[in-house]
């Protein structure tokens, strides 16, 4: 297939998350950043009752029957797309029959947000195919119920929310109760952000990450025995502070760190407001450390990638960014220590775990794009 064939192009964009971890799920304020890399759909209407699939990348061909989506629930590459065309279509709107080829330039299972990318701009694509306008706020509401239920990652809304409305240049605060954003220009002064992949191949993240957020479910039933909230956000410090006793162990520690995390993200956004880097990495840090020691979502290889930035004089601050359990670091560093930095991590990283790691900036870029070609 020649691409002057297809019609449009319509991309949505991998993401960073800088700050507010495993707290979407819980109402919390999440600071994330839409990614240059991105999955990009070329898109073109073939007059049939199908969506037709194929991948710049995969020999695999799969047409979808409109209307008929459930049956490709447990098809590895076409799950995300049928999902959201079901889902897409049960709201309300007109799907036609399209040839969508995915091109995805974001590295898959490393907690930058492929899957994500991949609805989001499907459905965007199909809304393109159709011939009517869409709501980015609703495509990514639809995209994250596609996750839901066909992918069977009961996932908060950041990842798909900032894959359709990031914004070149800005991180999206985004107010996951409320479900609506404000952007944060991401002004570093000196300093850059560069993504470190740890190249550990993930396990068992779904059932991981579903785990994690049955316990914060358990927190909040507990902790409205006590008092009204509707969700664990809604807690302050000090109010948490009052009621830990209501809870004990492992749950305990989780609440602990989405409370914490809630508020590192209000300050971090100060901080950046103010051009304080040294603040701003200094809550990267804490973030990552209460994710790895109260939420347990680091291992053995994020810990060491994020160390190992830590130890090198030109960093301000490193995390974990992302779902966890193997993928990405997200690093403040000063801008003239880029070369030296990425040499110091891969050495040191490499030499504790044996894996080498993968480097990439992260300046913000926009959510979907449309082309008419
Ligand atoms: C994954 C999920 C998001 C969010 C992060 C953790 O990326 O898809 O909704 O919960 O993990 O912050």
């Amino acid at each position: 297939m020649r691409d002057e064939k297809f019609e449009f192009e319509v991309s949505a964009a991998g993401r960073v998350n800088l700050i507010g971890e495993h707290i979407d799920y819980c109402g919390g304020k999440v600071l994330p950043a839409a990614l240059p890399m991105r999955n990009v759909v070329s898109v073109r209407r073939n007059g049939t009752n199908a969506i037709r699939l194929s991948w710049t990348d995969l020999p695999d061909r799969i047409s979808l029957e409109i209307g008929k989506f459930e049956q490709y629930r447990d098809c590895k590459h076409a799950k995300y797309q049928a999902g959201c065309a079901h889902f897409w279509q049960e709201a309300g709107h007109k799907l036609v029959g399209c040839d969508l080829r995915f091109n995805c330039n974001i590295p898959f299972g490393s907690g930058l947000s492929s899957s994500a990318a991949i609805e989001v701009s499907t459905i965007a694509a199909l809304a393109v195919a159709a011939g009517e306008p869409f709501d980015k706020k609703e495509v990514a509401l639809v995209a994250q119920r596609a996750e839901h239920e066909f992918a069977g990652v009961k996932c908060g809304i950041m990842d798909q929310y900032v894959s359709a409305c990031g914004k070149k240049g800005n991180a999206v605060l985004l107010d996951c109760k409320r479900i609506e954003h404000t952007y944060v220009p991401v002004l570093l002064g000196d300093c850059a952000l560069v993504i470190a992949n740890s190249n550990k191949p993930h396990s068992l993240v779904e059932s991981r990450y579903n785990e994690r957020r049955a316990e914060t479910e358990e927190a909040l039933a507990r902790l409205r025995e006590k008092t009204d909230i509707t969700c664990l956000a809604d807690l302050t410090p000090r109010e948490f502070e009052q009621l830990s006793s209501a809870l004990s162990g492992t749950i305990l520690r989780r609440t602990r760190h989405v409370v914490y995390e809630c508020e590192r993200v209000r300050l971090a956004v100060e901080a950046m407001r103010a051009g304080d880097m040294d603040g701003f990495g200094a809550l990267l840090n804490a973030s990552h450390d209460s994710l790895r020691d109260l939420y347990e979502v680091t291992g053995r290889e994020l810990d060491s990638l994020a160390a190992a930035a830590r130890s090198h004089p030109g960093c301000l601050g490193s995390r974990m960014t992302g779902g966890g359990f193997g993928g990405c670091t997200v690093s403040l560093i000063r801008r003239e220590a880029r070369e030296d930095f990425e040499k110091f991590v891969t050495e040191r990283y490499r030499r504790e775990t044996g894996y080498v790691p993968s480097f990439y900036a992260a300046d913000p870029a926009d959510g979907i794009t449309v082309r008419e070609l």
